[in-house]
């Protein structure tokens, strides 16, 4: 009697892929990186590791953001979600870039590095850069210990686990999540935010784990997308205002692991160029949830369907008047706009991903990219 044990079929819990599995680990990897910070029914929010007062806030004028990759993305969401509720001035950049370029930055300036691993090399040149110029440094990252967890003034740690696969995702919502504690912890500690207004958002961030779960439970739609439209050379994303963030993201997703060449556009934008690349049978992907723009991106999607183009739009439940221009709609459950990357990434990884098993690409180790990259 033989018993043949395979480590890393044990370690994958029955899923096919690391990805898989930490896609669908996203919910837990939500609430583990709220506990204890974000309390129901209490209106503190607990972060024991970032020390900043509301003196030392009142000192700073500019807030940077700066990461890598998908990091970058999540920096993004967060340049939108820090000046909507804490009224600061935030600008994102490119690790690779910001070192380089001289930038401005001072005693004043608060400096936001984003990083899974904490050991990306880019990253960490530009937190020391900053540190030399004077500015505080907040550290967002998923390993303890790590070089940038060890230079930063303050951290917020996600609670994500460990991450396998190449291409980030539960990394990505945590960063996500770790992005609005910061928001609000700032917006109260300035008193650009009532308490009441703290609540409503306090009420919904408490509830994305279980609407995360949901999406999850929609995947059959994702994987119908994907089984019709993983042949294609080309795929366009387009969205507006946080929309747009996450669209970046979605792109990068089906590049990293299905080699589909792949652009994110400012929906907006279409006029100035991209509607030039829509062509008959393109797939293209709508994201549609922020609400005060719905009717904008309606329009957009028109622009696109004119020309050929086959849209899956991606919307919040209720919003059933999307069907009317698209081809296939996946549906997220109803939360605030402000929140609503946490949740519309989702059916993106899962494209990604299901884009990737069609193609029999090698999902968890995409050819030429790394997990970490600590070189330059
Ligand atoms: C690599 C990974 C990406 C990641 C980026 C930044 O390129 O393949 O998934 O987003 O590095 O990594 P970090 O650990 O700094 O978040």
């Amino acid at each position: 009697f033989h018993v043949t044990w395979d480590a890393e079929a044990a370690e994958k819990g029955g899923y096919e892929h690391f990805m898989i599995k930490e896609i669908h680990e996203q919910p837990k990897a939500i609430r583990d990186t709220l506990t204890r910070r974000i309390v129901a029914d209490s209106d503190e929010i607990v972060l024991d590791d970032i020390k900043l007062t509301a003196e030392d806030l009142k000192n700073i004028d500019k807030i940077y953001i700066v990461a890598c990759g998908t990091a970058y993305h999540a920096g993004l969401v967060g340049k939108y979600v820090i000046e909507k509720l804490a009224r600061i001035p935030v600008e994102v950049d490119i690790a690779s870039e910001f070192r380089y370029r001289d930038p401005i930055i001072n005693e004043r300036t608060l400096m936001m590095v984003i990083s899974q691993s904490g050991e990306t090399a880019d990253t960490l040149a530009a937190l020391r850069e900053a540190k030399n110029r004077g500015a505080r440094v907040i550290a967002i990252t998923n390993v303890v210990g790590s070089s940038v967890a060890r230079e930063a003034d303050d951290i917020l740690y996600t609670w994500a686990g460990p991450e396998i696969a190449v291409a980030s995702t539960k990394a990505y919502v945590t960063q996500l999540i770790a992005i609005y504690i910061v928001a609000l912890y700032l917006a109260r500690l300035n008193g650009k935010m009532t308490v009441e207004e703290y609540r409503v958002i306090r009420d919904e961030l408490l509830k994305l784990p279980e609407k995360a779960e949901e999406v999850l439970n929609r995947k059959e739609e994702i994987q119908k997308f994907a089984a019709k439209n993983y042949g294609h050379k080309d795929i366009f994303y387009l969205g507006r205002g946080l929309d747009f963030a996450v669209a970046l993201e979605g792109a990068l997703k089906i590049k990293e692991i299905s080699y589909i060449h792949a652009e994110a556009y400012a929906a907006g934008e279409l006029k100035h160029g991209p509607i030039a690349l829509i062509d008959k049978g393109v797939p293209v992907i709508a994201l549609a949830t922020q609400e005060d723009l719905f009717e904008k991106m309606v329009s957009n999607i028109k622009e696109v369907v004119t020309r050929g183009a086959k849209v899956l739009g991606v919307a919040f439940d209720g919003h059933e008047d999307i069907e009317k221009v698209v081809d296939q709609t996946v549906y997220i459950p109803k939360t605030l706009p402000l929140l609503a990357p946490v949740l519309s990434v989702i059916p993106l990884q899962l494209l990604s991903y299901y884009t990737a098993v069609e193609r029999g690409c090698d999902v968890d180790k995409p050819r030429n990219l790394a997990k970490s990259v600590t070189v330059e």
